[in-house]
């Protein structure tokens, strides 16, 4: 029996298999010609450090080219690295684009860990029969943690108060008006971007006794049955909402979507929450609309470039709360991610539908049967 695995070196040309692939995409053709190793595992690069039960799972079935490391690789790096593999196992952080996809000349899936996929040219990936997997649902819950994290500290200023106490400043032991904040209970919470994460924001704000106002790009009647929610045009929401939480994807039409006009239109009492993509908010108008107070306060996990650059005005400002784009960072769920991004890129190499395919449209690109290596 042929061992699964063989070093380069003991490869003859019989176990080379070379076919001409042809498919056709939006009316063009294309064709290409795929050389596949038979009996080697296919390999997989991972472009940094990742929980360690991703890789274990990759390592059952390819051939990992690990790059232990925090940071995203240099872009050249990552350019060179994926010339030759069948597989890529990214982050947010890695712009996969046409220049990249033009370079992984083997590619037959994307995993990102990850459930934004705007660093992704999805429609191009998919021109060249190229599956794109991610992971939705494993973090719903988190985020939504971390969004209500964000709310309450930025309304009842936590930091500010930690802050105060740790620099020595708390010098009264207790004073009628010292810290005020705004109360959450029984408010109004609006919701842009009714998907998965903002329905799990609405589900807790029914134990703070609030009225959820929502707005998306479709109206979602079953969560208006199960929660008690109400449709509403964005403009609505920013004009009633005492708390409005931003939970749409990163596309061209949700870039700057709330700017300094949408700003004007909040309460003077309201909080601003972020945990989607910084560029849905025009973060300069924001600034200023926190300084000046067109709003009260803000809770940020995303920004427009990250890390935020050192002299960025919010920095210098007390009413917004910061946290590095972390919203889905707890053990469990990480561990949950890197899972899920394997067993998505597995699947694919496997010949099997994944469960969470950004592209299904690839399926009827490149067949299922044709990026089978495993
Ligand atoms: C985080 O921002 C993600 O897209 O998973």
């Amino acid at each position: 029996m042929k061992p699964f695995r063989r070093e380069p070196n003991e490869l003859t040309s019989k176990d080379r298999e070379t076919k001409i692939v042809e498919f056709s995409f939006r009316e063009l053709r294309f064709k290409y010609v795929e050389e596949r190793n038979i009996g080697m595992k296919p390999t997989v690069y991972v472009t940094r450090r990742i929980p360690e039960v991703g890789i274990k799972l990759l390592e059952e079935y390819c051939e990992v080219r690990y790059r232990d490391e925090v940071p995203s690789p240099p872009r050249d790096e990552l350019l060179k690295a994926v010339e030759d593999v069948d597989a890529i196992f990214c982050t947010l952080n890695e712009r996969i684009d046409k220049e990249l996809i033009d370079r992984a000349k083997k590619l037959r899936v994307v995993g990102t860990m990850s459930v934004g996929y705007d660093h992704i040219d999805l429609e191009y990936a998919t021109s060249k029969g190229i599956y794109v997997v991610y992971t939705p649902g494993v973090l719903t819950e988190t985020v939504a943690d971390h969004a209500w994290a964000l709310l309450l500290a930025a309304a009842r200023r936590v930091v500010e108060a930690d802050n105060m106490i740790r620099s020595g400043e708390w010098t009264i032991p207790w004073a009628p008006t010292m810290m005020l904040g705004h109360d959450v209970y029984g408010k109004v919470l609006g919701i842009i971007g009714l998907g998965r994460i903002g329905y799990a924001v609405a589900k807790r704000a029914k134990g703070f006794n609030m009225r959820v106002l929502y707005y998306d790009v479709v109206r979602r009647e079953q969560a208006e049955k199960e929660l008690g929610v109400e449709y509403a045009s964005i403009e609505r929401i920013l004009k009633e909402s005492d708390f409005v939480s931003i939970h749409v994807p990163l596309t061209p039409e949700t870039r700057g979507l709330i700017g300094e006009k949408e700003l004007r239109m909040m309460k003077k009492t309201a909080v601003l929450v972020n945990t989607a993509r910084g560029p849905v908010v025009d973060q300069k108008a924001l600034a200023k609309a926190l300084e000046e107070g067109w709003i009260a306060a803000a809770g940020l996990d995303v920004f427009e470039k990250e890390p935020i650059d050192p002299d960025d005005p919010l920095l210098k400002l007390k009413n917004v709360v910061l946290t590095p784009h972390i919203a889905s960072a707890s053990h469990d769920t990480r561990n949950k991610m890197a899972e899920l991004t394997a067993e998505g890129i597995i699947k694919v190499l496997k010949g099997e539908r994944p469960d969470n395919l950004c592209n299904p449209d690839v399926l009827k690109v490149r067949p299922l049967d044709q990026v089978k290596l495993i």
